[in-house]
Order: C-alpha cells, then sequence, then structure tokens
C-alpha cells in the first residue's frame, strides 16, 4: 500500500509535479573499443578535458570522437547499446536553481521512489526523494534527524544512510522506515571513538545471516564542522546477528573508501577509492580506483584485484546490476563496466550536465539503478532514462542483496 499522506514537506523550490516532460534529441553512437587504447600517434591529450575531447591525431579520429561528444550515450559494445531502447532518451524530471541531487540514489523498489541527497552546501545536506511515478520532489520527515546524509542503500525495507553528522551529533549510520518516516541510529562509534564520516553503505544476506558493509572518511571534519578523525579510515562490516563491528578493509589497501557494493551472488565486494590526487601519474602512493575483493561465506572480503581506473577524475558512485555489470559515476558521466571490466559505454555527462558546470569542474556523483531506469542526479537537475530491459529486479533482489549460499 503506498502511504500518500506520510509527513512530507514538499520542496517549493523545485519545478517538479507538473514539469514538462522534456524528451531530448534520441541520441546513441557506438565507438570501437579499440578507442580507448589505440589512437593516432600524434593525438594531444589534457586531462581536464571529457575523453570525446581529445585531438585524435588524425581528421577522421579527431571527428568520429567529436561527433559522439554530446551523444548522451556513447558504446564501446554492443552490450551498453541493447540496454537501451531504440530512440533511447534523457527525461528531464525536476529542474531547480541550485544543486540538489546529488548522492545516494537508493531505489526504495516497494514505493517506487529514489532516495537521494544533496551536495554539501554550507556544511549541511538533507535526504531528499522523488517519486517516480508522479515524478513529485519532497523531504522526508524523519522522527530524529538524520544529520548530512552521504550514501545509502535499501535493505528489508529499510533504508539505511550514511550520514557524516557535525560536531555536535556523531556521524552515523541510520536506519529510516519510509513508510513512517521512522529513524534510529544503527552504529555511530568503535569503542567510544566517533565515526570520520560514513561515506556510502550497502548490505548482503548470506544463508540465514546478513552483513552491513560501509566506508568511513574524514568528512565530518572536511564538509560539516565536525570533529577530526581519530580512527582509520576504513572498510566496515556490521554483523547484526554477533552484534559486532569490525574494521574489514584497511586504508593501506583502499585509501579513500567510497562507493560501495555487493554483487547479487554475495560473492565480490565492489569499493572505489578516491584519494586527493585525482590524476594518474600523479606522485601519491594510491590511485583513484574501482576495487573488487572476494566475499566468502561469513562476508569477510580477501583477494583485492584492482578492477579499473575512471577515466578522469573519481569512480564515485558505485551500483551492480543483476548481470554483475558495474555502474560508476565518474567526470565523464555514468560508466558501465562488464564484470570483467570492460568499459561497455557510458551516459555521457556532457549531456547531463551544462557546459558551464563540467567547466566549473562540477561531475556526476550518483545515480539510481530503479528496475528498467537509470535516474540520474545531475545536481539542479534529475534526469531518467528509461532502459530496454530490467537491470536490477524488485523484491529486495538486485544491487546486491541475494546470496549463493
Ligand atoms: C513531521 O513529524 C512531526 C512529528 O512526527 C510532526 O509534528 C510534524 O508536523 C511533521 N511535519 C510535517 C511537515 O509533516
Ligand atoms: C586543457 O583543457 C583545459 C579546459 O578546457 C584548458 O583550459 C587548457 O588550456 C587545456 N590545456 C592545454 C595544454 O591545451
Ligand atoms: C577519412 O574519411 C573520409 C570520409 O569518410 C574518407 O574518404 C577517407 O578515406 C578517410 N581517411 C582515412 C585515412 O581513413
Ligand atoms: C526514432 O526517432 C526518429 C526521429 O524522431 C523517428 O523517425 C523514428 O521513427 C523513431 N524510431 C523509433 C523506433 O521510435
Ligand atoms: C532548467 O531551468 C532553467 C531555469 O528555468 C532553464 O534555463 C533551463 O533551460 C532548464 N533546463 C532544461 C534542460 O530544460
Ligand atoms: C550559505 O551561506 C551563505 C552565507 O551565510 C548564504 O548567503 C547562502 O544563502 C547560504 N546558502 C544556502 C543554500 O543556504
Ligand atoms: C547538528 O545537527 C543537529 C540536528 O540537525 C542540530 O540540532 C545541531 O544544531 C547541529 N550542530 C551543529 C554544531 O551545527
Ligand atoms: C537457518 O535457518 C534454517 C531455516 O530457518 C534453520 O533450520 C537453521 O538452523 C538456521 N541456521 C542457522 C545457522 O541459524
Ligand atoms: C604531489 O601531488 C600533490 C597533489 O596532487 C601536489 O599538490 C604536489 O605539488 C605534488 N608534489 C610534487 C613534488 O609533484
Amino acid at each position: 500500500m503506498r502511504l500518500q499522506s506520510f509527513h512530507l514537506s514538499l520542496l517549493g523550490i523545485l519545478i517538479c509535479t507538473d514539469f514538462p516532460r522534456q524528451v531530448f534529441a534520441a541520441s546513441a553512437v557506438q565507438l570501437d573499443s579499440s578507442t580507448t587504447y589505440l589512437l593516432p600517434m600524434n593525438f594531444h591529450e589534457n586531462v581536464s578535458e571529457p575523453f570525446l575531447s581529445t585531438k585524435a591525431g588524425s581528421p577522421n579520429s579527431t571527428a568520429r570522437l567529436k561527433a559522439a561528444a554530446n551523444v548522451p550515450f556513447v558504446a564501446f559494445d554492443q552490450e551498453f547499446l541493447d540496454l537501451l531502447p531504440p530512440n533511447a532518451s534523457l527525461k528531464l524530471v525536476a529542474n531547480a536553481s541550485y544543486p540538489f541531487a546529488d548522492e545516494m540514489g537508493v531505489w526504495v523498489w516497494d514505493r517506487n521512489e529514489v532516495w537521494f541527497t544533496g551536495p554539501t552546501i554550507n556544511e549541511s545536506n538533507y535526504l531528499t526523494v522523488v517519486d517516480l511515478d508522479t515524478m513529485r520532489v519532497y523531504k522526508p520527515n524523519t522522527s530524529i534527524p538524520v544529520v548530512n546524509p552521504n550514501g545509502g542503500y535499501y535493505h528489508e525495507g529499510i533504508v539505511y544512510v550514511a550520514a557524516d553528522g557535525n560536531a555536535t551529533s556523531a556521524p552515523a549510520i541510520y536506519g529510516v522506515d519510509p513508510n513512517t518516516g521512522e529513524a534510529w541510529v544503527v552504529v555511530d562509534s568503535y569503542f567510544g571513538l566517533r565515526l570520520n564520516g560514513p561515506n556510502d553503505v550497502t548490505w548482503t544476506n548470506c544463508g540465514n545471516a546478513s552483513y552491513m558493509f560501509f566506508t568511513d572518511d574524514p568528512l565530518s571534519a572536511l564538509y560539516n564542522g565536525g570533529l577530526l578523525p581519530q580512527l582509520p579510515d576504513a572498510v566496515w562490516r556490521f554483523d547484526p546477528q554477533q552484534k559486532t563491528l569490525l574494521p574489514v578493509i584497511d586504508q593501506s589497501d583502499i585509501s579513500v573508501p567510497n562507493g560501495i557494493r555487493v554483487n547479487k551472488e554475495g560473492t565480490k565486494l565492489y569499493v572505489t577509492s578516491t584519494p586527493a590526487s585525482y590524476n594518474y601519474g600523479s606522485n601519491g602512493t594510491a590511485s583513484s580506483a574501482i576495487y573488487v575483493f572476494d566475499l566468502d561465506q561469513n562476508g569477510f572480503p580477501s583477494g583485492q584485484r584492482l578492477f579499473g581506473f575512471a577515466q578522469r577524475g573519481i569512480s564515485d558512485g558505485l551500483h551492480i546490476d543483476d548481470a554483475g555489470r558495474v555502474w560508476t559515476g565518474e567526470a565523464d558521466g555514468i560508466v558501465v563496466r562488464s564484470s570483467s571490466g570492460k568499459v561497455l559505454g557510458f551516459i555521457n555527462a556532457m549531456a547531463l550536465l551544462d557546459a558551464s558546470e563540467v567547466l566549473a569542474g562540477y561531475s556526476l556523483q550518483n545515480f539510481a539503478l530503479a528496475g528498467d531506469k537509470v535516474v540520474v542526479l545531475a545536481l539542479d537537475k534529475i534526469w531518467v532514462v528509461q532502459l530496454a530491459t530490467h537491470i536490477v529486479k524488485c523484491g529486495g533482489l538486485g544491487q546486491g542483496e541475494g546470496c549463493l549460499s
């Protein structure tokens, strides 16, 4: 049953309920996959510009890239095109005068809603919801404040929120019942020390047990006026059966853990790492990258393997579809990789953001995989991409909730 009357406050500033559903020109283009590693030799690189702006060393190659530069869907593999319907389009469903849609991207499938958070402005941030049936945008009225929310995950009827707190409220993982607004703190400390600023959270079920993983970075101090970190950055595993919180990945393995998801089978844990020196060839000791771990039947990760680098910038928000494809929010757009790491294609940031936003260094962080839709959180806009097929199934499966045990 849908609870339309749940305590909500409408965001009056957003143009949403009766927004003209603008449909952009249909457009997808396929480039040969060799373009990603072989260009005529006198090409010009510029890490500040999108891949498709590369002057590719011959007029024909440059023209091919340029022709794709603003096309919404850019494929390097037929598998990406097969996800799209004919005439795939970006549908604008919300457009505001300030950035409000940036992080989280959680599909609450039984309410057909996407829960998300904005960028931190003036040290504060809040939860927002878009109803995919009506495209109404609202702020959920939670029973206690969820202080400076960031990433999140929907697990067995509860929206789990990684929240960065502030100087007086400790960073924490919250649970929120989307039907009632009831909210509570799940985890907020390790032997009396605050978390640093939970970034993203996910769950997996293994047999009768379920485990929660979250990434922790000094976000509270960096963005929310919070305290300086006392704990090392880490990936944590919470075991509600054993009432145990354990660090499972150290900062020497993942320097700045950010996005985190488990595959549907519960066998792989993916984590993005986003150290400050974004560009490759930097003097840092850590890379901005996606890593994959094997996950055992007790929810312990091991066998770290480098999975991919962002084309530029960082890989931030991370989602895994039921076929094991890995979707990440990156500077050039929403990048889709096969489970073996091939970049299959991307939803082009140049079509999602205003050129001025791209040039000002803003980039996409996150989005939601919502059944047969991708809901793109593009700062001052929300776009919906209708896919040809369901890539995550409702009913609690999808995005890693399942487990082969
Ligand atoms: C939010 O919930 C509180 C208590 O549950 C209630 O007093 C308040 O009126 C609600 N606000 C809105 C805007 O629904
Ligand atoms: C690289 O691109 C940036 C952004 O467009 C531009 O400002 C800069 O001049 C370019 N650098 C070179 C060496 O072309
Ligand atoms: C470049 O493209 C033109 C027009 O499609 C074609 O005639 C020409 O042979 C191409 N040149 C090369 C070197 O591929
Ligand atoms: C795609 O769009 C073009 C131009 O708008 C139209 O002619 C064509 O019929 C459309 N094809 C499909 C399959 O909808
Ligand atoms: C979003 O709204 C702004 C201000 O009303 C308008 O200028 C802009 O064209 C809109 N964006 C799109 C993609 O419709
Ligand atoms: C942030 O704070 C500045 C200075 O107090 C204020 O002018 C601005 O309106 C605030 N922005 C938001 C979104 O609250
Ligand atoms: C922290 O957040 C809580 C809940 O929103 C608020 O009441 C409190 O004033 C905030 N503390 C600071 C120092 O901003
Ligand atoms: C798991 O659940 C099954 C069925 O409910 C039960 O028979 C079994 O004892 C449980 N195993 C554990 C380890 O709790
Ligand atoms: C090392 O990298 C940092 C971050 O990118 C940069 O600020 C610093 O100047 C670099 N130092 C050297 C010696 O290149």
